[in-house]
Protein backbone atom coordinates (compact mmCIF):
# COMPACT_ATOMS: atom_id res chain seq x y z
CA UNK A 1 0.00 0.00 0.00
CA UNK A 2 1.27 3.67 -0.92
CA UNK A 3 0.88 6.30 1.09
CA UNK A 4 0.03 9.62 -0.84
CA UNK A 5 -0.33 13.21 0.33
CA UNK A 6 -0.47 15.32 -2.53
CA UNK A 7 -3.28 16.08 -5.30
CA UNK A 8 -0.44 15.91 -7.96
CA UNK A 9 0.57 12.31 -6.47
CA UNK A 10 -2.82 10.98 -6.12
CA UNK A 11 -3.69 11.80 -9.82
CA UNK A 12 -1.04 10.50 -11.37
CA UNK A 13 -1.27 7.32 -9.58
CA UNK A 14 -5.23 6.93 -10.49
CA UNK A 15 -4.40 8.13 -14.36
CA UNK A 16 -1.42 5.23 -14.78
CA UNK A 17 -4.30 2.85 -13.63
CA UNK A 18 -7.22 4.11 -15.74
CA UNK A 19 -4.62 3.52 -18.86
CA UNK A 20 -4.11 -0.09 -18.16
CA UNK A 21 -7.93 -0.28 -17.81
CA UNK A 22 -8.63 -0.49 -14.34
CA UNK A 23 -11.38 0.54 -12.52
CA UNK A 24 -10.66 2.65 -9.25
CA UNK A 25 -13.06 2.72 -6.12
CA UNK A 26 -12.64 5.67 -3.46
CA UNK A 27 -13.68 4.98 0.06
CA UNK A 28 -13.69 8.69 1.72
CA UNK A 29 -13.47 8.46 5.29
CA UNK A 30 -11.96 10.76 8.17
CA UNK A 31 -9.50 8.37 9.88
CA UNK A 32 -9.82 6.23 13.30
CA UNK A 33 -10.82 3.84 10.80
CA UNK A 34 -12.96 0.26 12.51
CA UNK A 35 -15.15 -2.64 10.91
CA UNK A 36 -16.93 -0.57 9.72
CA UNK A 37 -14.38 1.33 7.08
CA UNK A 38 -13.08 -1.86 6.69
CA UNK A 39 -16.21 -3.23 5.44
CA UNK A 40 -16.25 -0.16 3.16
CA UNK A 41 -13.23 -1.20 1.97
CA UNK A 42 -14.71 -4.92 1.52
CA UNK A 43 -17.15 -3.28 -0.83
CA UNK A 44 -15.15 -1.46 -2.52
CA UNK A 45 -12.32 -3.82 -3.39
CA UNK A 46 -15.91 -6.51 -4.60
CA UNK A 47 -16.11 -3.15 -7.42
CA UNK A 48 -12.79 -2.10 -8.69
CA UNK A 49 -9.63 -4.06 -9.28
CA UNK A 50 -7.82 -0.51 -7.29
CA UNK A 51 -9.24 1.15 -4.07
CA UNK A 52 -8.05 4.29 -2.93
CA UNK A 53 -9.22 5.19 1.01
CA UNK A 54 -8.91 8.96 1.88
CA UNK A 55 -7.89 9.94 5.22
CA UNK A 56 -9.08 13.57 5.74
CA UNK A 57 -10.27 15.14 8.96
CA UNK A 58 -12.27 18.13 6.79
CA UNK A 59 -12.08 21.56 9.08
CA UNK A 60 -15.20 22.32 6.74
CA UNK A 61 -17.83 20.19 7.93
CA UNK A 62 -17.49 20.70 11.85
CA UNK A 63 -19.24 23.82 13.38
CA UNK A 64 -17.45 26.15 15.83
CA UNK A 65 -18.30 24.27 18.94
CA UNK A 66 -17.91 20.95 17.77
CA UNK A 67 -15.11 18.35 18.09
CA UNK A 68 -12.73 19.15 14.83
CA UNK A 69 -9.49 19.67 17.22
CA UNK A 70 -10.42 16.44 19.43
CA UNK A 71 -11.54 14.28 16.67
CA UNK A 72 -9.32 11.29 16.90
CA UNK A 73 -6.43 11.40 14.63
CA UNK A 74 -4.70 7.84 14.06
CA UNK A 75 -3.20 7.54 11.16
CA UNK A 76 -0.96 5.08 11.74
CA UNK A 77 -3.40 2.30 13.09
CA UNK A 78 -5.69 3.40 9.93
CA UNK A 79 -2.40 2.41 7.73
CA UNK A 80 -2.45 -1.15 9.69
CA UNK A 81 -5.87 -1.86 9.52
CA UNK A 82 -6.37 -1.14 5.56
CA UNK A 83 -2.53 -2.55 4.54
CA UNK A 84 -4.76 -5.75 5.85
CA UNK A 85 -7.85 -5.23 4.05
CA UNK A 86 -6.06 -4.96 0.92
CA UNK A 87 -5.96 -1.12 0.11
CA UNK A 88 -3.74 0.44 -2.94
CA UNK A 89 -3.40 4.10 -1.70
CA UNK A 90 -3.99 5.71 1.62
CA UNK A 91 -4.68 9.12 0.47
CA UNK A 92 -4.01 11.51 3.49
CA UNK A 93 -3.88 15.17 2.45
CA UNK A 94 -2.80 17.74 4.90
CA UNK A 95 -5.74 20.77 5.23
CA UNK A 96 -3.33 22.82 2.79
CA UNK A 97 -3.41 20.53 0.01
CA UNK A 98 -6.87 20.35 -0.03
CA UNK A 99 -7.38 24.70 1.22
CA UNK A 100 -4.56 25.63 -0.04
CA UNK A 101 -5.90 28.99 -0.15
CA UNK A 102 -5.13 29.36 3.52
CA UNK A 103 -8.12 27.62 4.45
CA UNK A 104 -10.66 29.92 2.56
CA UNK A 105 -13.34 27.83 0.00
CA UNK A 106 -15.48 30.80 -1.41
CA UNK A 107 -16.94 28.23 -3.53
CA UNK A 108 -18.95 25.50 -1.93
CA UNK A 109 -21.92 23.06 -2.66
CA UNK A 110 -24.85 22.80 -1.28
CA UNK A 111 -27.62 20.72 -1.86
CA UNK A 112 -30.84 22.51 -1.21
CA UNK A 113 -33.68 20.91 0.57
CA UNK A 114 -31.47 18.14 2.22
CA UNK A 115 -28.67 19.80 3.83
CA UNK A 116 -31.26 21.57 5.56
CA UNK A 117 -33.54 19.08 7.08
CA UNK A 118 -33.05 16.62 10.13
CA UNK A 119 -29.61 16.33 11.12
CA UNK A 120 -28.65 19.82 9.14
CA UNK A 121 -31.22 21.52 11.49
CA UNK A 122 -28.97 20.79 14.17
CA UNK A 123 -25.39 21.35 12.41
CA UNK A 124 -25.75 24.13 10.14
CA UNK A 125 -23.67 24.27 6.98
CA UNK A 126 -22.21 20.54 7.90
CA UNK A 127 -23.37 19.01 4.74
CA UNK A 128 -22.26 21.66 2.48
CA UNK A 129 -19.08 20.90 4.10
CA UNK A 130 -19.12 17.16 3.40
CA UNK A 131 -21.07 18.19 -0.03
CA UNK A 132 -17.88 20.28 -0.69
CA UNK A 133 -15.27 18.66 0.33
CA UNK A 134 -16.27 14.75 -1.31
CA UNK A 135 -17.29 16.96 -5.07
CA UNK A 136 -13.25 18.12 -4.26
CA UNK A 137 -12.15 14.41 -3.66
CA UNK A 138 -14.46 13.23 -6.53
CA UNK A 139 -12.13 15.95 -8.75
CA UNK A 140 -9.04 14.97 -6.97
CA UNK A 141 -9.45 11.24 -7.49
CA UNK A 142 -11.64 10.74 -10.31
CA UNK A 143 -12.63 7.26 -9.14
CA UNK A 144 -15.26 4.81 -10.97
CA UNK A 145 -17.38 4.10 -7.76
CA UNK A 146 -17.18 5.85 -4.35
CA UNK A 147 -18.63 3.50 -1.29
CA UNK A 148 -20.08 5.49 1.62
CA UNK A 149 -21.68 3.68 4.86
CA UNK A 150 -25.19 3.96 5.08
CA UNK A 151 -25.19 4.75 9.25
CA UNK A 152 -24.77 8.39 7.78
CA UNK A 153 -27.93 8.20 5.14
CA UNK A 154 -28.67 11.65 5.46
CA UNK A 155 -25.49 12.12 4.01
CA UNK A 156 -25.74 9.45 1.42
CA UNK A 157 -28.87 10.82 0.07
CA UNK A 158 -26.70 14.06 -0.19
CA UNK A 159 -23.88 12.58 -1.64
CA UNK A 160 -26.06 10.73 -4.37
CA UNK A 161 -28.25 13.89 -5.13
CA UNK A 162 -25.05 16.04 -5.60
CA UNK A 163 -23.18 13.39 -8.25
CA UNK A 164 -26.65 13.28 -10.30
CA UNK A 165 -26.69 17.10 -9.99
CA UNK A 166 -23.28 18.10 -10.90
CA UNK A 167 -23.21 14.68 -13.43
CA UNK A 168 -20.08 13.89 -11.69
CA UNK A 169 -19.00 10.28 -13.53
CA UNK A 170 -18.59 8.31 -10.15
CA UNK A 171 -21.32 5.85 -9.36
CA UNK A 172 -22.26 6.29 -5.39
CA UNK A 173 -23.12 2.56 -3.58
CA UNK A 174 -24.38 2.98 0.11
CA UNK A 175 -22.94 0.08 2.02
CA UNK A 176 -24.78 -1.51 5.10
CA UNK A 177 -24.23 -0.38 9.26
CA UNK A 178 -22.25 -2.00 10.98
CA UNK A 179 -23.03 -3.37 14.30
CA UNK A 180 -22.06 -4.19 17.80
CA UNK A 181 -23.64 -7.46 18.84
CA UNK A 182 -26.04 -5.25 21.00
CA UNK A 183 -26.92 -2.78 18.16
CA UNK A 184 -25.38 -0.39 18.43
CA UNK A 185 -24.01 1.10 14.87
CA UNK A 186 -19.96 1.48 14.85
CA UNK A 187 -18.71 5.19 14.60
CA UNK A 188 -15.89 6.82 15.41
CA UNK A 189 -17.44 8.76 17.57
CA UNK A 190 -18.34 5.26 19.77
CA UNK A 191 -15.02 5.92 21.35
CA UNK A 192 -16.17 9.21 23.48
CA UNK A 193 -18.82 6.94 25.49
CA UNK A 194 -18.16 6.14 29.05
CA UNK A 195 -18.47 2.70 30.10
CA UNK A 196 -22.01 3.72 31.64
CA UNK A 197 -23.05 5.58 28.58
CA UNK A 198 -22.30 2.46 25.99
CA UNK A 199 -24.47 0.74 27.85
CA UNK A 200 -27.09 2.99 27.80
CA UNK A 201 -26.64 3.47 23.71
CA UNK A 202 -28.05 0.38 22.45
CA UNK A 203 -31.22 2.07 22.99
CA UNK A 204 -31.40 4.35 19.86
CA UNK A 205 -31.20 0.44 17.71
CA UNK A 206 -34.23 -0.70 20.39
CA UNK A 207 -36.02 2.22 19.48
CA UNK A 208 -35.21 1.99 15.76
CA UNK A 209 -36.28 -1.16 15.88
CA UNK A 210 -39.24 -0.93 17.91
CA UNK A 211 -40.55 1.58 15.30
CA UNK A 212 -39.80 -0.44 12.27
CA UNK A 213 -41.60 -3.23 13.98
CA UNK A 214 -44.61 -0.86 14.53
CA UNK A 215 -44.43 0.34 10.72
CA UNK A 216 -44.41 -3.39 9.19
CA UNK A 217 -47.10 -4.62 11.08
CA UNK A 218 -49.06 -1.83 9.30
CA UNK A 219 -49.87 1.04 11.88
CA UNK A 220 -49.46 3.91 9.90
CA UNK A 221 -49.63 6.92 12.97
CA UNK A 222 -46.29 8.30 12.25
CA UNK A 223 -46.62 11.02 14.41
CA UNK A 224 -47.05 8.25 16.61
CA UNK A 225 -44.63 6.31 16.44
CA UNK A 226 -42.24 9.26 16.60
CA UNK A 227 -42.90 10.41 19.07
CA UNK A 228 -42.93 6.91 20.89
CA UNK A 229 -39.45 6.67 19.66
CA UNK A 230 -38.78 9.89 21.04
CA UNK A 231 -40.06 8.75 24.17
CA UNK A 232 -37.97 6.00 24.45
CA UNK A 233 -34.78 7.65 23.94
CA UNK A 234 -35.28 10.26 26.68
CA UNK A 235 -36.52 7.73 29.10
CA UNK A 236 -33.06 5.77 28.48
CA UNK A 237 -31.31 9.02 29.17
CA UNK A 238 -30.46 10.21 25.84
CA UNK A 239 -31.43 13.36 24.37
CA UNK A 240 -33.10 13.13 21.28
CA UNK A 241 -32.37 16.03 18.61
CA UNK A 242 -34.92 14.45 16.41
CA UNK A 243 -36.89 10.84 15.58
CA UNK A 244 -38.35 10.64 12.22
CA UNK A 245 -40.16 8.66 9.98
CA UNK A 246 -38.52 9.38 6.02
CA UNK A 247 -39.38 8.62 2.38
CA UNK A 248 -35.84 6.50 2.02
CA UNK A 249 -35.58 7.81 -1.43
CA UNK A 250 -35.58 11.67 -0.56
CA UNK A 251 -35.75 12.19 3.18
CA UNK A 252 -39.35 13.70 2.29
CA UNK A 253 -42.32 13.20 4.54
CA UNK A 254 -43.89 9.19 3.18
CA UNK A 255 -46.23 9.49 0.81
CA UNK A 256 -48.78 6.65 -0.04
CA UNK A 257 -46.60 5.75 -3.17
CA UNK A 258 -43.38 5.55 -1.02
CA UNK A 259 -41.37 2.64 -1.57
CA UNK A 260 -39.31 2.33 1.08
CA UNK A 261 -39.20 4.29 4.91
CA UNK A 262 -36.42 4.68 6.63
CA UNK A 263 -36.23 5.72 10.26
CA UNK A 264 -33.97 7.89 11.40
CA UNK A 265 -32.71 9.54 14.36
CA UNK A 266 -30.15 11.76 16.24
CA UNK A 267 -29.29 11.68 20.37
CA UNK A 268 -27.31 13.03 22.48
CA UNK A 269 -25.33 10.70 25.49
CA UNK A 270 -22.73 12.71 27.40
CA UNK A 271 -20.19 14.63 25.01
CA UNK A 272 -21.77 12.60 21.93
CA UNK A 273 -23.94 12.57 19.32
CA UNK A 274 -24.74 9.51 17.82
CA UNK A 275 -26.97 8.98 14.84
CA UNK A 276 -28.48 5.48 13.48
CA UNK A 277 -31.58 4.31 10.93
CA UNK A 278 -33.07 1.62 9.99
CA UNK A 279 -34.79 0.59 6.83
CA UNK A 280 -38.18 -0.99 5.46
CA UNK A 281 -39.03 -1.87 2.07
CA UNK A 282 -42.98 -1.01 1.95
CA UNK A 283 -44.07 -4.30 -0.33
CA UNK A 284 -47.36 -4.40 -2.69
O1 LIG B 1 -18.47 10.24 6.64
C1 LIG B 1 -17.36 10.80 6.75
O2 LIG B 1 -16.42 10.25 7.31
C2 LIG B 1 -17.18 12.20 6.16
O3 LIG B 1 -18.32 12.95 6.31
C3 LIG B 1 -16.69 12.19 4.71
C4 LIG B 1 -17.71 11.56 3.77
C5 LIG B 1 -15.37 11.44 4.61
C6 LIG B 1 -16.45 13.62 4.22
O4 LIG B 1 -15.51 14.28 5.00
Amino acid sequence: MQLLATVAQVRERVRTWHAGGERVALVPTMGNLHEGHISLVEEARRRAQRVIVSVFVNPLQFGPSEDFAAYPRTLDDDAGLLRRAGCDVLFAPPVEEIYPDRGAQPTMVTVRGLSGILCGQFRPGHFDGVATVVAKLFNIVAPDVAIFGEKDYQQFIIIRRMTLDLQLPVEVVGAPTVRAPDGLALSSRNRYLGAAEREVAPAIHRALHAAIERLRSGDRDFAGIESAGWRALAQAGLRPDYFAIRDAADLQAPRPGSAELVVLTAARLGRSRLIDNLRLRLVG
